[in-house]
């Protein structure tokens, strides 16, 4: 029996956390996440025993393969991507429960086809299984996949029953605030929203979940985490990657679309909300809406803009040169697509009224580095404020996301000696050397958590909408500019200069993050 409403925050993975008979079809089933990401997350959900002893995985895609192959297709991402090294014996058995079935998106009897498959692996099973249906496709498909669904009778089987069929939507949830109205609206035609996952995988990381845990399971934070205290707020989502092979889509993308209107938004959301009422995924997720909502929309004026974007040129990343954007492959010479954004945003809530909060992200950055950093007010100058002796600096809670996950407090400390001198100095709490490493992929909870039904980790179609409404106008104005006021910076560094200028304006500059 499903039960509903889980405490994954507090339950973590568990034996308890038994997902029922299920079958998961991936749309896409060929596609570079499927491979990278989703099948070896289900081998490593098998290792742990969490997947239901009825299970299946259908691969479903245009191009006609056959069960056997598809099988070695799956084993081979497993072999090559999954963090534990392959066991046959759980392989074999996981493998006999994969299946492939071929057909268009577009095709309604395709769609009666694979409700036909489905039941017949229920037949043999002799019980109903749960369908989850994992939307992994470039978005142009995504609509007629869902309306096939819906013709086909998939979406609602089961649907005043706990074993009701659920559908995973991948990114990109449209491009822009309208498209990803239309885009809920297409979903909401066809399924309700309690069966509807929107994934965002930043929500799947160990460090995400522990955003929450450190707010609201320690007593000490709660009472400064507010404008009386905190005099800025940092959220840094660096990566040392290029565009790789994916030029196509994200030069129609950008790190605003990519990165920021997603994955940094939801971490300002977890850092930023109001403690919910109870851990349901309901409570938590009114308060993440609550505080998108009540961010101020952005001032885009040249003079003094909220907002920065640039593209990389060539540069060092890690000693060795590397290309700038234009020469990456599939990249039009014309393009005016940004490779890094930054956001200066003022949430308009009693809470944090007047507290700058600056968001960052982009590609070929010096390092490979997310975190978050809440910046508290100076002491006032009294004591240990003259001449040189005193080296302060503002106390900082450093949350870091990946890599080396865990978290730092910078104080102020005496430098032992006769004389009165400080420096700062750094508190650490580091996962890997408290707990191990080896913890599970975003994908591994996020695929544990819809089996179960517990959505808490997942994208309300309101909270997609909030952060859209607030990042379109910006993507209005920069498609309107063009390559006007589209700063450049060396692959490698961190970022442009008038990024840096951003934060000066209030007194303020970007960490260089590291612990
Ligand atoms: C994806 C973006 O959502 O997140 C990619 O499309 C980006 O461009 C990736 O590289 C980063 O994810 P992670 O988990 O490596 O930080």
């Amino acid at each position: 029996m499903v039960e509903e409403h889980r405490h994954p925050f507090l339950k973590g993975l568990s034996k308890h956390r038994g997902a029922p008979p299920t079958a998961i079809v991936i749309f896409g089933a060929s596609g570079d996440l499927t491979s990278r990401k989703l099948i070896p997350a289900m081998y490593n959900l098998a290792v742990d025993n969490l997947l239901p002893s009825d299970f299946f995985l259908v691969g479903y895609g245009r191009k006609p393969i056959p069960d056997e192959e598809y099988r070695a297709h799956a084993q081979r991402s497993v072999d090559e991507f999954s963090r534990r090294s392959m066991n046959t014996e759980i392989w074999d058995r996981m493998g006999s429960q994969v299946f492939y079935q071929s057909g268009g998106y577009d095709d309604p009897d395709a769609f009666l086809q694979l409700a036909k498959r489905l039941e017949s692996l229920e037949k043999e099973v002799g019980r109903t299984l749960q369908l989850l249906f994992y939307i992994s496709t470039p978005p142009q498909v995504f609509g007629s996949i869902l309306k096939n669904l819906g013709l086909s009778g998939l979406a609602k089987r089961n649907i005043n029953t706990p074993l009701f069929t659920k559908v995973i939507v991948e990114k990109p949830f449209g491009k822009d605030l309208s498209t990803a109205q239309r885009l809920n609206q297409v979903i909401l035609q066809q399924f309700e929203e309690k069966q509807v996952y929107r994934i965002d995988h930043y929500l799947g990381k160990e460090t995400v979940q522990d955003l929450l845990v450190h707010r609201f399971a320690n007593a000490i934070f709660e009472p400064i985490w507010k404008r009386e205290f905190v005099d800025c707020v940092q959220i840094t989502v660096a990566e040392e990657l290029g565009v790789g092979s994916r030029g196509g889509y994200y030069d129609q993308s950008g790190a605003l679309r990519d990165m920021i209107q997603n994955h940094t938004m939801q971490l300002l959301s977890l850092i930023a909300m109001e403690p919910p009422v109870s851990l349901d995924p309901e409570a938590i997720r009114d308060e993440k809406v609550k505080v998108i909502k009540a961010i101020q929309p952005l001032a885009l004026n040249v003079e003094d803009s909220d907002v920065v974007r640039a593209r990389y040129d060539a540069g060092l990343i890690g000693g060795n040169p590397v290309p700038g954007y234009l020469d990456a492959k599939g990249i039009p010479d014309d393009s005016a697509t940004e490779t890094y954004a930054a956001l200066r945003l003022s949430i308009n809530n009693w809470r944090w009224k007047g507290v700058p909060f600056y968001l960052r992200s982009g590609k070929r950055m010096a390092r490979r580095v997310s975190e978050i950093a809440i910046q508290f007010k100076r002491p006032p100058g009294i004591l240990f404020s003259e001449g040189t002796r005193f080296d302060l600096a503002p106390n900082t809670m450093v949350l870091r996301i990946q890599p080396d996950e865990g978290s730092t407090l910078l104080l102020n400390a005496k430098v032992p000696g006769l004389e009165t001198r400080t420096q700062p100095v750094k508190m650490h709490f580091h996962y890997e050397t408290t707990f191990g490493s080896n913890t599970p992929e975003a994908y591994e909870r996020l695929i544990l958590d819809s089996m179960i039904g517990d959505n808490t980790l997942f994208i309300r179609g309101d909270e997609t909408e909030a952060s859209w409404k607030l990042v379109t106008p910006v993507l209005e104005h920069w498609s309107a500019c063009g390559v006007d006021g589209l700063e450049k910076y060396a692959a490698g560094s961190w970022g442009p200069l008038a990024s840096e200028r951003l934060l000066w304006t209030n007194g303020h500059e970007w960490r260089r993050p590291g612990f």
